[in-house]
């Protein structure tokens, strides 16, 4: 029996996703391909009650359906959170959304048509590119650190700008407070909308964070805020990602046309997780656990980069980044191919991610990323032993 065909997008995907499936099976590997969260870090018995408490304190909040935007408590919260002096939030400007991926499932669902161009901070977020295949977006690469980068030209005709300002995913850049300032200029000027993705703004490590480009954004004094900025955020990398807990932050018509989309996606984020949410930032949870991840995660990417330094350095060349969860290296080599390295790594047992699948025209095969954050020092340093052997296996061999 012939059954109809899967979706022409389907085919449009990379090879590399298979080659990362089949590396679970490998015993004994070094994952430094994912951009997971220690586990370590996850206050789980504090989790436990809260959780808890929402059921048997909030019934109807955590088990029924909860309004497709979100509890209003945890929208008020977030709204009060992300409001500076000159710029005012309410829960018109907030969605609750199924962990940051949703958010940019429902921008794609709301702001693309096939051939939609976007211009895209490249290196890009992998996930966004998945998010937004199935509706055949056209890109246009903004490499902000360019000399000759003209914002206005790279945002004039685009749906939207989506950039990671705070060390960016996956290359661990921090756009610097002049280019946010000339992005928000250029999304004014162009009158197109400029998506801020942040899962990583709370992991400074070297310094105090950046304004957000929200809050650039902001025409002071006037009332609800009603800028060109959609910005996203999450509890993934700040409390846990099995929450499965995000928000928007946009202008009031930018959330109810989500909320369009939202309802024939999922129809609500989980009440329970929304609750746990709620109080995690109500009874200053979040804020309390903070201090512990950042100095567990600067001691990592101190120890990667170290051992980068000891082994790699003749090979890559890399920045090292002052905050987020990893390390983007370029191989001196011109000829090296990380799509290659990615296979002699894994003979090797260990796992680093391949730039092409960052690239969406697939191009770019002389970077990798490297996550410092799941593993401890010692594994860091034999998992970079491994990756140097590989490298030099991969440039020895002709493919
Ligand atoms: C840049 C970026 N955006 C969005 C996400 C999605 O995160 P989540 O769906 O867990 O909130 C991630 C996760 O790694 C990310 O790196």
């Amino acid at each position: 029996m012939k059954r109809p065909a899967f979706a022409n997008w389907l085919s449009d995907t990379n090879d590399i996703t298979q080659t990362f499936l089949s590396a679970g099976q490998i015993s004994g590997l070094i994952n430094m391909a994912g951009g997971l969260p220690d586990p370590s870090t996850w206050p789980v018995s504090d989790l436990s009650d809260l959780a808890a408490a929402a059921v048997a304190q909030h019934p109807h909040e955590a088990l029924a359906y909860a309004p497709i935007e979100g509890l209003p408590v945890l929208r008020d919260l977030i709204a009060q959170r992300f409001s500076v002096h000159g710029m005012r939030l309410t829960r018109e400007n907030v969605l609750i959304t199924t962990g940051g991926m949703q958010a940019l499932d429902l921008i794609g669902k709301v702001l693309l048509e096939p051939g939609s161009l976007i211009a895209a901070q490249s290196p890009a977020y992998l996930g966004a590119l998945d998010a937004w295949r199935p509706r055949q977006p056209i890109y246009r690469p903004m490499r902000l650190e360019a000399n000759d980068f003209d914002p206005v030209t790279a945002l004039t005709g685009v749906q939207f700008a989506y950039t990671v300002p705070n060390f960016s995913n996956p290359s661990g850049r921090l756009v610097s407070l002049a280019e946010r300032q000339a992005l928000v200029e250029a999304a004014h000027v162009t009158g197109t909308w400029l998506v801020e993705d942040d899962p990583y703004g709370t992991l400074y490590y070297d310094s105090a964070p950046l304004p957000r480009m929200l809050t650039l954004s902001a025409q002071r004094d006037e009332g609800l805020y009603d800028g060109p900025v959609i910005y996203m955020g999450t509890l993934s990398k700040e409390l846990a990602p099995g929450l499965r807990i995000g928000w928007v932050v946009a202008a009031p018509n930018m959330i109810t046309t989500l909320v369009t989309a939202k309802q024939g996606s999922d129809m609500s984020t989980s009440g329970l997780s929304q609750r746990i949410a709620h109080d995690s930032f109500a009874s200053g949870l979040t804020d309390h656990v903070l201090p512990n991840i950042l100095s567990l995660y600067r001691a990592r990417r101190d120890a990667l980069c170290a051992a980068m330094k000891a082994h790699l350095d003749d090979l890559f060349d890399w920045q090292v980044p002052s905050g987020g969860m990893f390390v983007w290296a370029t191989a001196r080599d011109a000829s090296m191919n990380t799509d290659h390295l990615l296979r002699e790594a894994l003979f090797q047992g260990v796992c680093i991610t391949p730039s092409s699948v960052f690239d969406p025209e697939g191009q770019n095969r002389r970077s990798i990323r490297i996550n410092f954050t799941l593993n401890d020092p010692d594994k860091l340093a034999e998992g970079i032993r491994r990756l140097t052997v590989a490298a030099r296996a991969t440039i020895a061999k002709p493919q």
